[in-house]
């Protein structure tokens, strides 16, 4: 393939980390997600958050109504169970039986409705075993939540203070690190001895890939850019890129898609969030095209993901061409509107 091609075919995408809440804002994003992807990780942060196995067949149903309401056939939503201290080794076993995907670890007040989240890692060690015997992943949101730690840094000190140890102390559990928006986050994962088993990912956003911290600050605050973790410095931008682009199967497709109402973000304390939903394969086809790296999209958005989660790769395949797509400056969300990612500009590329 020619690294500047005007039109792109691959296997159809998943998205491993999506947000999709609950209720009638649903149906209006899961419509964006359902037009590109075949399957998405649910993520389990609902108010309440979703912490059994009966809350998330409960929500898989409620998911699944919804498709169902906007014709939508071809679309698996995959589930998650939220970790708390009080999760038991019995869920993970039952979890497991119910066919739900992966737990998520929130430590405790690191983003949108992470109260309930982990306090202390190690409080949860009887049931990361389980975890680790059944082979359920553990989807991690690497940020040390202390206030004493600069926001900029929590999540390469999150590295050293808990994914290392855990790592050493469950070197069989299989984990994504959700999200990862730093250099020192990139060269973890792509160095990390794993002993030849399948067992560190990471997840990567299309904001991460495409914008730096200056994106959040450009001519005033741009709340629509604001997500946890928070967009770093050119370098850290920089080394995910290269790292997304490299091949490297340990490094797949998950936009972290977090829809929060235009009232919401545009506010005094305004929610962490972006709404990449719209267009994102457009935007991840942007950022490789970026350092001529089209031919590594497939491999990010299509294959490395299922093969990680041992789940059949895709077989239907999707075209994307090279034309630019107005983004509407808002579009609805449920009663109210939402403002996506680069909402009243374009994005070069878009679903054929
Ligand atoms: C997410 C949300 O709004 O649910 N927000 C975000 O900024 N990414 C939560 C998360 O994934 O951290
Ligand atoms: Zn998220």
């Amino acid at each position: 393939m020619s690294n500047s091609p005007k039109q792109i075919q691959l296997i159809q995408p998943d998205d491993w980390h999506l947000h999709i809440r609950d209720g009638e804002v649903m149906k209006d994003v899961l419509v964006d997600t359902a037009r590109q992807f075949a399957r998405a990780i649910i993520m389990p942060n609902l108010k309440p958050p979703v912490t059994t196995v009966a809350l998330a067949n409960a929500y898989r149903t409620r998911i699944e109504a919804s498709l169902e309401s906007l014709g939508i056939v071809r679309f698996t939503p995959l589930m998650t169970l939220y970790l708390t201290d009080n999760t038991s080794a019995d869920e993970v076993h039952k979890a497991k039986a119910a066919g739900i995907t992966a737990f998520k670890l929130y430590p405790a007040g690191a983003t949108t409705n992470s109260d309930a989240g982990v306090s202390d890692i190690k409080r949860c060690y009887g049931v990361l075993e389980a975890m680790q015997t059944v082979g359920m992943p553990l989807l991690v949101h690497g940020e040390v939540t202390s206030a004493d730690i600069d926001i900029f840094d929590r999540e390469a000190v999150f590295i050293d203070r808990v994914l290392e140890p855990l790592r050493k102390d469950f070197p069989e559990l299989k984990i994504v690190f959700e999200h990862i928006t730093t250099k020192q986050a990139a060269h973890y994962v792509r160095d990390a001895q794993t002993n030849g088993k399948n067992s560190l990912a990471a997840t990567i956003t299309p904001q991460h890939l495409l914008m730096n911290r200056n994106a959040i600050f450009a001519g005033g605050i741009r709340p629509h850019n604001y997500c946890l973790p928070v967009l770093k410095r050119e370098e850290h931008r920089v080394a995910l890129l290269e790292v997304a682009t490299s091949g490297s199967p340990r490094f797949f497709l998950g936009t972290d898609s977090a829809p929060h109402s235009k009232g919401a973000k545009e506010a005094a304390c305004g929610c962490a969030g972006c709404y990449s939903a719209f267009n994102a394969l457009g935007l991840y086809a942007e950022a490789f095209e970026s350092v001529g790296k089209l031919d590594k999209l497939e491999g990010f958005a299509s294959l490395f993901g299922p093969d990680f989660y041992s789940l059949p790769r895709n077989t239907k395949t999707i075209s994307l061409v090279k034309q630019a797509q107005s983004i509407p400056a808002e579009l609805p969300l449920g009663d109210e509107t939402i403002v996506p990612l680069r909402a009243g500009e374009a994005i070069a590329w878009s679903l054929a």
